[in-house]
């Protein structure tokens, strides 16, 4: 965006870091959209006339069986799917009002969705560069963005513990303080949405409940997709929780609903057997 490098001067973090894709009136007004998605890798069908309305502001939990289609669902929110060779779909996904299919403006859709993988990815340069590096492809001040990044890496915690070694690798870091550090560059650029797959299952309880509190806290303002296996997280942190299988959407719902009354008998069979 040309204009980019116009926001990076002496504005609020927020004006300098976003720009959304249009402006949400309602507080849990439904921010993406899909409809009867249905897609495939080559010949196989993967995911079955998915659909399904994101509240905003809110976290959405999906869960289901391994291979039952979660991350494509995810991965075809943010267009990832559609990277992999033989993916296609069928229906349409919608985000902030537009088919994320057809879009004019793919950068500041990117910047607008946010993405956590099971395993942290950190860059291969030191802590601070993690966090301001989109920021500097923006054209942000070198003093803005080191600004930027000690509030976005206090907002994850980690500035206290690691304050001294911001110049250093993070392959220093715990798995935990890692995925810390990845939220921290995700936020970094002020998104509307985060997707986040599995984002705590390769960590210890500690830091998992960690990142579950600054997940709950995030969704004052901001839409989280979290795809989950434990039914334990979802039930803490998610607001409403969608159950899939075998590539459907069986159904969703409020979370509390969902896991004490699920309508249908599947998911019942589901929750019962994972719950624990
Ligand atoms: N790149 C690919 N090429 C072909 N098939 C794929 C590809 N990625 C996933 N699949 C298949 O698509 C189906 C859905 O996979 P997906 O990864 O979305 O499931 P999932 O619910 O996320 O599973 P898990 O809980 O194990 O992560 C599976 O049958 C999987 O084998
Ligand atoms: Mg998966």
């Amino acid at each position: 965006m040309s204009d980019v490098r116009t926001y990076s001067v002496g504005t609020m973090a927020t004006a300098a870091r976003s720009q959304t894709l249009e402006v949400v009136r309602d507080a849990h007004e439904s921010i993406i959209h899909v409809d009867r998605l249905t897609a495939f890798y080559g010949n196989k069908r993967v995911l079955n006339e998915v659909t399904l309305k994101i509240p905003s502001n809110q976290i959405t939990a999906l869960i289901g069986p391994s291979g039952c289609g979660k991350t494509t669902l995810l991965r075809t929110l943010n267009r990832m799917s559609y990277a992999t060779p033989g993916f296609r779909h069928e229906g349409t996904v919608q985000i902030l009002g537009q088919d994320v299919r057809s879009l004019k403006d793919v950068e500041t859709f990117r910047r607008s969705v946010g993405m956590l993988f099971q395993r942290p990815n950190p860059f291969p340069m030191s802590i601070l560069d993690n966090v301001t590096l989109a920021l500097k492809l923006f054209g942000i001040s070198k003093r803005r963005r080191n600004e930027i990044a000690e509030e976005m890496l206090g907002e994850v915690g980690l500035l206290h513990e690691i304050k001294d070694r911001l110049h250093q690798s993070p392959s220093s870091l715990s798995g935990g303080q890692q995925q810390r550090l990845c939220l921290a560059r995700a936020l970094a650029v002020e998104p509307k949405i985060l997707l986040l797959d599995e984002p705590a299952s390769a960590l210890d309880p500690k830091s998992t409940r960690l990142l579950e509190s600054l997940f709950v806290r995030l969704a004052e303002r901001m839409t989280l997709v979290l795809v989950t296996h434990n039914l334990a997280q979802a039930k803490r942190v998610a607001h409403h929780t969608a159950f899939m299988e075998s590539g459907e959407l069986v159904e969703w719902g409020d979370t509390a609903e969902l896991f004490s009354a699920p309508k249908d008998e599947r998911t019942k069979v589901y929750v019962e057997e994972h719950i624990g």
